[in-house]
C-alpha cells in the first residue's frame, strides 16, 4: 500500500496546486486502490471539517467530490514523533508499504522534519520512503548544502524529490524532444549560428498574499535561481547519454557549473511602484515599509564552454509587468548577404526559434520567404506548432505530471543535490555581494513593459 501524505495540508500550495492535481490523477486512475491520499497537519481537524475546507477551495466538480471522499486527514506534529507512531498504527502501515511525504511547508521547517523522519525511518526501517521538497530548497548555497548534508545522513538521493514545478510543464519537457528528437535544430545550437539567447519570465500578478515569503526572498531566489536556470540548462546542455534521470541531471549540472560568474555591472534590479489602481510593492499587505526586496531582475549571462562561448544570454523576470509570458528565444546570426540591396519594403529579419512556455504553448521558427510578386523581396514568416492545434488539447498541469512521476519513482523531472547547489552557487555571488547590500533599485510602475525598464 502507498500513502501519499501532504504535510501542510491546509496551506496555499496544497490547496491551489496539490489537491487539484491529485484529484485529476485520482480521476484518471480509478484503479488505484493501493494508494491512500492523506492531508497531515498540526491542526485538530475532524474529517468533516477537513473535507469541507478542501471542498470549498476546489471547483467542486463531481470528480473532485469523489476524490475528496477518498481523502483523509491525520493530525501529525513533527515535533512529536508519537503523533507519527499513532498515524502509522491507525493505518496499519507495515513492512513493504511506501510512505511519500510531500513537504508543502515553509522551508524553515525542513530541518526539523528531516530529523523526525530520520527517527521514523530508524523505527520502521522496512518501509519505503520518499521525501518531496518544494522550492525554495535553502535560501543560499550554505543553507542548501547543509540541508543536503542532513538529508544524506539518513536518506539516499533516490529517496529525495526536489521540486521545481517548471520541469513538470509540457513545454519545458518538449525542449528535450525538440533538440534531441529532430535533426534540424541541434546542429545549429552553438556559437557559430546563434547570436543570442533570451529567457523571459514575466508575470502580471504581484505577490498575492505571499508577502511573508516573498519579502524575505525576492525574485532572484524565487525565479532566477530555479525556474530560469533549469530552463537555461535544458536549452543549452549537451546531449545526455540517454533520457534517463541521472544522465539528464548530469548534463544540467555540468551546464550550470559552466555559467560565468555574474558580472554585477550587467545586473539591473527593480521594484514596482503604484500606477493608477495598481498598488506598489511597498503598499502590499505584509511588506516592510522600507523594503528593498527586488521584484524584477535583468541580467546578461554567459556560458564558458566551447559550444556557447561568447553568446550572450539575456534574462529578465519580474512581477507586476505588462504581460504574462514565459519564453525562450534563440536569435540566429543574419545571412542577408544576397538580399542586402533589396527593394524598399522588404524586411528580412534574423531567424528566431521561439519556445513559448506559457501562456501560449507554442514553438515557432521565423524564416525569410519571398514576398509574392515581381523582384526578390523577402519577409519573415512564421512556421509554428501549438499544442492545442497539433494534439487537440492543452497540456496537463505541471503538478499532475510531477506527482505521477513520484508515484512511479521517476526522478528525471526533479533536481539532484549537486544541481541545486550549483544553481545556488551561481546566484550566491550576487545575493551575498555588496551589489545586493547596497542595492540600487530601479523603480518601475506596476504594469510596465520590461523593455522600458532601465
Ligand atoms: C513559483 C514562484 O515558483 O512560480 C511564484 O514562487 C511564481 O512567485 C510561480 O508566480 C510561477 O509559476 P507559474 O507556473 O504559475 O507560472
Amino acid at each position: 500500500m502507498k500513502y501519499f501524505v501532504i504535510t501542510g495540508a491546509t496551506g496555499d500550495l496544497a490547496v491551489t496546486k496539490l489537491y487539484p492535481a491529485l484529484s485529476e490523477i485520482f480521476t484518471y486512475n480509478k484503479d488505484m486502490p493501493d494508494i491512500q491520499f492523506l492531508g497531515a497537519g498540526r491542526k485538530n481537524l475532524s474529517q468533516k471539517e477537513y473535507k469541507e475546507l478542501i471542498n470549498n477551495s476546489l471547483n467542486k466538480t463531481l470528480v473532485q467530490l469523489d476524490f475528496i471522499q477518498n481523502l483523509n486527514y491525520v493530525q501529525v506534529d513533527f515535533n512529536n514523533i508519537e503523533t507519527i507512531n499513532n498515524f502509522f498504527t491507525a493505518y496499519n502501515i507495515q513492512d513493504g508499504d511506501e510512505v511519500i511525504w510531500y513537504m508543502a511547508i515553509p522551508p524553515q521547517a525542513f530541518n526539523s522534519v528531516i530529523d523526525t523522519l530520520a527517527s521514523v525511518k530508524q523505527k520502521y526501517s522496512d518501509i519505503k520512503y520518499k521525501l518531496v521538497f518544494e522550492k525554495p530548497f535553502g535560501f543560499d548555497l550554505n543553507s542548501a548544502q547543509s540541508l543536503n548534508k542532513k538529508i544524506y545522513e539518513h536518506f539516499l538521493e533516490s529517496e529525495i524529490y526536489r521540486v521545481d514545478h517548471y520541469l513538470g510543464k509540457e513545454t519545458i519537457q518538449n525542449i528535450l524532444a525538440l533538440r534531441f528528437g529532430n535533426s534540424m535544430f541541434e546542429p545549429l545550437l552553438n556559437n557559430h549560428y546563434v547570436e543570442s539567447i533570451s529567457i523571459d519570465v514575466w508575470e502580471e500578478r504581484g505577490i498575492d498574499k505571499r508577502a511573508d515569503y516573498f519579502d524575505k526572498t525576492g525574485i532572484i531566489k524565487d525565479i532566477l535561481q530555479n525556474h530560469i536556470l533549469q530552463t537555461l540548462a535544458l536549452i543549452t546542455m549537451e546531449a545526455p547519454v540517454s533520457m534517463e534521470a541521472e544522465y539528464i541531471r548530469d548534463e544540467k549540472h555540468k551546464l550550470i557549473k559552466s555559467l560565468r560568474p555574474i558580472q554585477h555591472q550587467d545586473v539591473l534590479l527593480g521594484q514596482y511602484i503604484s500606477s493608477g489602481e495598481k498598488k506598489g510593492y511597498l503598499q502590499e499587505e505584509g511588506v516592510a515599509t522600507n523594503s528593498k526586496t527586488e521584484t524584477y531582475v535583468q541580467l546578461t549571462s554567459y556560458i564558458d564552454n566551447l559550444r556557447w562561448e561568447g553568446v550572450p544570454i539575456y534574462i529578465s523576470t519580474g512581477k507586476r509587468l505588462s504581460e504574462n509570458k514565459a519564453e525562450i528565444k534563440l536569435s540566429f546570426k543574419s545571412r542577408f548577404k544576397y538580399f542586402s540591396h533589396i527593394d524598399e519594403g522588404c524586411n528580412p529579419q534574423k531567424n528566431e526559434l521561439v519556445i513559448c512556455i506559457q501562456p501560449n504553448e507554442e514553438v515557432y521558427y521565423t524564416v525569410n520567404a519571398k514576398f509574392p510578386g515581381k523582384g526578390m523581396c523577402i519577409q519573415p514568416v512564421k512556421l509554428n506548432f501549438t499544442y492545442e492545434e497539433s494534439f487537440g488539447q492543452r497540456s496537463q498541469g505541471a503538478y499532475t505530471r510531477l506527482i505521477q512521476d513520484i508515484l512511479v519513482s521517476d526522478q528525471s523531472l526533479f533536481i539532484r543535490a549537486d544541481e541545486i547547489e550549483a544553481a545556488w552557487n551561481y546566484v550566491d555571488s550576487l545575493i551575498q555581494s555588496n551589489t545586493m547590500k547596497e542595492r540600487q533599485l530601479v523603480f518601475y510602475e506596476a504594469g510596465s513593459n520590461p523593455n522600458d525598464i532601465r
